[in-house]
């Protein structure tokens, strides 16, 4: 039976590099709102439609000032959630992206992960009774068991961490959660859903295996444009699957 979502009510994609999203914006032809949310945050909003009609808004961090580079990294995928859900209030917030993955589970460069179950914090670690458990997280994702087939994914769980690196304390508790792979926004934005209680989907392609020798980030310039495509193709089909 095809899952849909509120008839007409926005979807919301939340993405954070605009690299990544370049395929997607050109895919639904999505054009760019002039300073959505005013003169002093960087967040910048696509919008568009989909076939049905119901409006669809993209909405990416922006750069740092600064340093000129796209804002990832949890803090401002928090404050772009927040902003962008209260906003354009959707029916479903997407993310879509890359991350890291295992070789030990047998994972390839370009494989596209469908998140399932919850989604973790792997580098927080507060060891105070409550504060604990509310360090790894755990926000939930949406079931997709009518869609699968249409979709070419894998399934895995999702962690997530301010590092693109693999260090030794935080693959303790990544191993320790059962993650199956690694990003650097979806808990963030998961977590902004779950206050909302709006449904979360999540799609990561793998860049990076974290557990052989190659640097993540040498692999992650060399496997960036083969992720983005297939995600952009993965990511295109669920947004019309649930449409
Ligand atoms: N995004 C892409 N690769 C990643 C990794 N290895 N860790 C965290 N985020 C990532």
């Amino acid at each position: 039976m095809k899952q849909r979502i509120n008839k007409k009510a926005p979807f919301l994609v939340i993405m954070a590099m605009e690299e990544e999203a370049e395929l997607l914006i050109k895919t639904f032809k999505l054009k760019l709102q002039k300073k959505p949310f005013g003169d002093y945050l960087p967040m910048k909003t696509f919008h568009g439609e989909l076939p049905s009609g119901r409006p669809v808004y993209l909405v990416l961090p922006g750069k740092d000032r600064r340093f000129k580079v796209n804002l990832v990294g949890t803090q401002l995928a928090a404050v772009t959630s927040a902003f962008s859900i209260n906003k354009y209030m959707p029916s479903a917030v997407f993310n879509f992206g890359t991350c890291g993955a295992l070789k030990s589970k047998a994972a390839k460069i370009g494989d596209v992960f469908y998140c399932t179950d919850q989604v973790w914090f792997h580098s927080r670690r507060i060891p105070l009774p409550g504060y604990d458990e509310f360090s790894r997280g755990g926000y939930p994702c949406a079931p997709l068991p009518s869609l699968k087939k249409k979709l070419k994914v894998k399934t895995g769980v999702l962690s997530t961490t301010d590092s693109l690196d693999f260090c030794s304390v935080e693959s303790e508790r990544f191993f320790d959660l059962r993650a199956d792979i690694a990003d650097m926004e979806g808990a963030a934005i998961a977590w902004m859903a779950d206050i909302y209680r709006i449904p979360f989907y999540a799609l990561k392609s793998v860049t990076d295996l974290m557990d052989i020798k190659q640097k993540p980030g040498d692999q992650f310039l060399k496997n960036f444009q083969l992720a983005v495509g297939n995600l952009t193709v993965q990511a295109s089909r669920l947004l019309r699957s649930l449409d």
